[in-house]
């Protein structure tokens, strides 16, 4: 494992074993036993979108490892007034141990690992979101012990957060139901490779999605960079929502997930979010200690891989 640019890359052992350290790392954290395992090491931070997550649990990650973190702004880049990708890459690469980029174009993140020597991990593009996910595994496997079994049914748009849900619960054994409108499915290809290697559904009926389901998920009805569409896609998702009624269609002990930020009435009802508050914050803690896990295996020494 060279990079972090999506979850495609990674085999089922690589998850299991990047779940496994940030169980042990979060387990070290808590009990006050330092891990100083990137000591003089430093992360470059390229965000081309909004963030508080990515950016607060990167940061903090890097400094509880015994590194560095630079917070690097396109509006402060050359890289905002066009220096390529290609160039960014190699100078960036002379000073760094490390790039996480959020941005737009999952091809850009390619572009990054392609010509830097150093590894990168994507933050979020318009196509993925695999730290979000290694997450979202992490919090199941808490909740549920284990991923045998286990149904996972989002529902919404078939965004970035889907396509990363996607491919990592099937690589863990687990069954995906999407419910979510005709024309704002997961990426096709994506689908297409979940319906090849596990059981996997795409459906406009939510509750057949959801039906006795472990784990019920949603994400925002517009994302970062759709902010011009968002009140056609309010009327398009007005169904699409995680409520009382598609709660009692999943098994009476299933958790809700939710990547955050969260919109209140729109994906998921006021009173199901703060019924399963702590499940989801538990899940945005996690992004700490999972992204942790993958700073160590990308950026540190030998004996972590
Ligand atoms: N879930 C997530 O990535 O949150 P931020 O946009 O705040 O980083
Ligand atoms: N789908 C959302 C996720 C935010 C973490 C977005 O891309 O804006």
């Amino acid at each position: 494992m060279n990079h972090l640019l999506k979850l495609a890359d990674l085999s089922s052992e690589e998850i299991v074993e990047i779940l496994n350290l940030a169980d042990q790392l979060k387990y070290e954290q808590k009990n006050g036993i330092e891990h100083p395992l990137l000591k003089g090491k430093t992360l470059g931070m390229i965000f081309q979108k909004s963030s508080t997550r990515t950016r607060v649990s990167f940061e903090t990650g890097m400094y509880q490892l015994g590194g560095a973190a630079l917070f690097l702004s396109p509006r402060d880049l050359q890289i905002g007034r066009g220096e390529p990708v290609q160039d960014t890459a190699r100078v960036l690469s002379r000073y760094l141990d490390g790039i996480m980029i959020r941005t737009f174009a999952q091809s850009e993140v390619e572009a990054l690992a392609e010509y830097g020597s150093i590894p990168v991990i994507n933050g979020l593009t318009d196509y993925c979101h695999p730290c979000q996910v290694l997450a979202d595994l992490m919090t199941i496997r808490e909740y549920k012990h284990s991923f045998k079994g286990l149904k996972l049914c989002f529902i919404g748009d078939g965004n970035n957060v889907a396509n990363s849900l996607i491919v990592g619960c099937i690589k863990m054994g687990m069954e995906v139901a999407i419910g979510c409108p005709e024309s704002y499915k997961p990426d096709a290809d994506i689908m297409k490779w979940a319906s090849e290697n596990g059981k996997f559904t795409c459906t406009p009926d939510i509750f057949a999605a959801a039906k006795d389901a472990d784990v019920l998920y949603t994400d925002v009805w517009a994302s970062m960079g759709q902010e011009e569409e968002f009140k056609e896609r309010c009327k398009i998702f007005s169904a699409y929502q995680i409520n009382d009624e598609v709660m009692a269609a999943a098994k009476p002990d299933a958790i809700v997930q939710h990547c955050l930020p969260a919109h209140r009435e729109e994906e998921v009802t006021e009173k199901v979010f703060e019924a399963h508050a702590d499940e989801i914050f538990d899940e945005a803690e996690n992004r700490l200690h999972v992204q942790k896990a993958v700073m160590v295996r990308l950026m540190g020494k030998k004996q972590h891989e």
